[in-house]
């Protein structure tokens, strides 16, 4: 089935109670084509947050948890995920590539793990502070792809990587290796400053090839959400017809 504008939209309920995680998913269900769960919603409500989605929407669910320990913990943890009903699950990329393997492990095809490359509010400066040689500094993408092949070698379903490097990850890997792109920014939201660095419009993402654009705050902080999510959808659509043109 071809995938419409809204199915790649990806909205983080990064709230705290259930209560304003249910409002988003009753106002956004109809704009966007999954629901994120992410350490905020999770240490509150626990998978009690995984069930008021199901209960509420046919969307997708990504459980963004980032694990990140030893091998051994994070099988048995994502040997729990595994049986949450959840369609996607993150764990860094950072670790080794036995880490990722047994993330694949304990998801026993019931879900898919994403790794994560590198945030997308880490930048150059970050890494040189973080001590790492001044090829991976100079350029960050570097080490993306360097992280996006571990994650493939150890048979994750895909990344999470900023915008801008979906393209080379898409070449390398092939289509089917997922990426997913958070740090979006729609062009009307651009003149706002906040703590994402290696941001990408939405219309950027779809032509580099990413396959789901987390989108939060320029949805949530929006006067109106919904009409936010609205306006996104059709920037999607009308990028999605602009590549097909090409
Ligand atoms: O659009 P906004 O910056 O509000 O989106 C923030 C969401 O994206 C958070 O839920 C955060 O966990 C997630 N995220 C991110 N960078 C990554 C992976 C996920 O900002 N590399």
């Amino acid at each position: 089935m071809k995938k419409s504008g809204r199915d790649y939209i990806v909205f983080p309920l990064d709230f705290p109670s259930m209560a304003e995680a249910q409002s988003y998913v009753r106002l956004l269900d109809p704009h966007v084509g999954m629901f994120k769960i992410g350490l905020e919603l999770f240490i509150h409500q626990g998978p009690e947050a995984v069930r008021m989605i199901r209960d509420m929407s046919a969307a997708r669910i990504f459980l963004d948890l980032k694990l990140h320990d030893i091998g051994t913990t994070v099988f048995r943890a994502m040997d729990r995920v595994a049986d949450l009903g959840v369609d996607l699950a993150t764990v860094h990329c950072s670790s080794s590539v036995k880490m990722l393997e047994m993330a694949v492990q304990g998801a026993r095809k019931k879900v898919g793990v994403l790794g994560v490359t590198l945030l997308t509010d880490n930048d150059g400066k970050t890494l040189s502070k973080g001590g790492f040689q001044q090829q991976f500094s100079a350029d960050p993408g570097k080490l993306v792809m360097l992280r996006a092949q571990v994650a493939h070698d150890a048979g994750c379903a895909g990344v999470v990587c900023s915008g801008g490097e979906a393209a080379g990850i898409k070449t390398r890997f092939g289509k089917y290796f997922l990426t997913v792109t958070p740090g979006i920014r729609p062009a009307w939201t651009l003149t706002k400053q906040d703590d994402q660095k290696r941001v990408t419009t939405p219309a950027r993402a779809i032509a580099q090839g990413s396959d789901l654009l987390v989108i939060g705050r320029p949805i949530r902080d929006a006067q109106d959400p919904a009409a936010a999510a609205r306006k996104v959808v059709e920037e999607i659509e009308t990028a999605l017809d602009r590549s097909l043109s090409v």
